[in-house]
């Protein structure tokens, strides 16, 4: 199947990942209510048609922290993207420099900061998770640095994993050594080319960004169990004092969803934030983001740069989101979905379709510069 939307690379990945893969990347927490809540919110908002208005030269770049994005997407960190595809970061990396659009690299990833730099050419934004070794915190800012990453996304939306009921149902956590070993073997059969490509081929499978920290256990879940211990959720807005005697670049709170908390990011200083319920994978029942966008950008948006991440599966809904108050915004599923489906090349073509998608949501709404995105954009009778 040649994939036309962000919901065909879905499909091409499900065929094509083992089963734990596909479904740590596809489900949310508990009833995946907030999950189905960004899709839907998003869904439900109505464009304003517009005709017969010189559509002829449309601008989709913006500025933001220094950088000038072709268009007003990014990649969302993703944890573990070097098990859908081989050294999947990296794939990523170049997809997205290739683009002209950041990517954002997590903290959990298979690619270490030096190894997504070097292979893409250009430094990718760097995700933050807090962990209660704050030597090794400091460590890996001063690599971050070093690296070039011209941005820090400081992840403050997990003190500790949400529950993920489809992988404790997948055998992805909490299974045994022996189910474990069960689930790969069967795993690696149905999905030869996976096991060629990313079970051979790509190894190492550690966590390059940590695993100088990690002494128990060499599998990939012994790491996820190690980071799951060490979440840090003693933190507070005070710490970013901590980061900033190692990091003098742009800080990003992500994972904000309050319009108190989005003015705490204000007052300590960070220069943008990511309104973010990580995906549905954290507190199930909170609001969408798209819901949540509008009152943090009008509370804070002159003040700092307003992200926005959660539910985005289309460039329709890119443009909703700027259009509620976003500069641009992130996509986690989507790439992660088509890396698994098909590599560096999968993710090019999904950021592609994003793109035409875009200007045929600006063209008919009358938009001709992604600058300049506001509410009349929308129906909102
Ligand atoms: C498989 C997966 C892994 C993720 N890993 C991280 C991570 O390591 N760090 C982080 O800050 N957010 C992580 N997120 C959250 C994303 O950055 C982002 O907030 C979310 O995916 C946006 O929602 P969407 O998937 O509907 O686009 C992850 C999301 C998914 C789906």
């Amino acid at each position: 199947m040649r994939a036309a939307s962000v919901s065909d690379f879905r499909e091409l990945a499900r065929r094509r990942l083992p089963h734990i893969f596909f479904e740590y990347i596809d489900g949310g927490s508990y009833a995946e209510e907030t999950l189905r809540r960004n899709v839907a919110d998003l869904e439900a908002i109505a464009l304003r048609q517009r005709v017969m208005r010189d559509m002829s030269a449309i601008d989709m770049s913006v500025e933001t922290l220094g950088q000038t994005l072709t268009m007003p997407v990014g990649l969302a960190p993703v944890g573990m993207a070097g098990m859908y595809a081989r050294r999947g970061e990296t794939q990523a990396a170049r997809a997205a420099a290739g683009v002209g659009i950041p990517m954002c690299l997590s903290t959990v990833s298979l690619c270490s900061i030096e190894e997504v730099a070097a292979a893409a050419g250009t430094p990718p934004w760097f995700q933050l998770y807090m962990l209660k070794d704050r030597g090794y915190m400091r460590e890996l800012l001063g690599r971050a640095k070093t690296a070039g990453c011209p941005v820090l996304a400081f992840t403050v939306d997990l003190p500790l994993p949400g529950s993920r009921y489809r992988d404790v149902r997948s055998g992805f956590t909490g299974a045994t050594p022996l189910q474990t070993m069960l689930t790969r073997a069967k795993d690696g059969v149905l999905h030869p080319g996976w096991t060629w490509d990313v079970f051979m081929k790509g190894r190492p499978h550690a966590l390059g960004n940590v695993q100088a920290a990690v002494t128990e256990g060499r599998r990939i879940t012994d790491y996820m169990a190690w980071i799951g211990r060490n979440f840090d959720r003693s933190v507070t807005w005070k710490d970013l004092d901590f980061v900033r005697e190692v990091w003098d670049g742009p800080i990003v709170i992500k994972g904000v969803l309050d319009v108190e908390d989005a003015r705490d990011a204000v007052k300590a200083g960070a220069q943008g934030l990511v309104v973010s319920n990580h995906g549905g994978r954290q507190l199930d029942g909170v609001s969408s983001t798209i819901a949540a966008l509008p009152r943090i950008a009008d509370a804070v948006g002159g003040d700092l740069e307003v992200f926005m991440d959660g539910g985005v599966r289309s460039g329709l809904d890119v443009l909703k989101a700027l259009a509620l108050g976003a500069k641009a915004c992130f996509v986690g599923r989507a790439w992660a979905w088509a890396l698994g489906a098909g590599g560096e090349a999968q993710v090019t073509r999904m950021l592609e379709i994003l793109r035409a998608e875009l200007a045929v949501a600006m063209i008919l709404t009358g938009c001709t510069s992604a600058r300049q995105a506001g509410r009349t954009l929308l129906d909102q009778r």
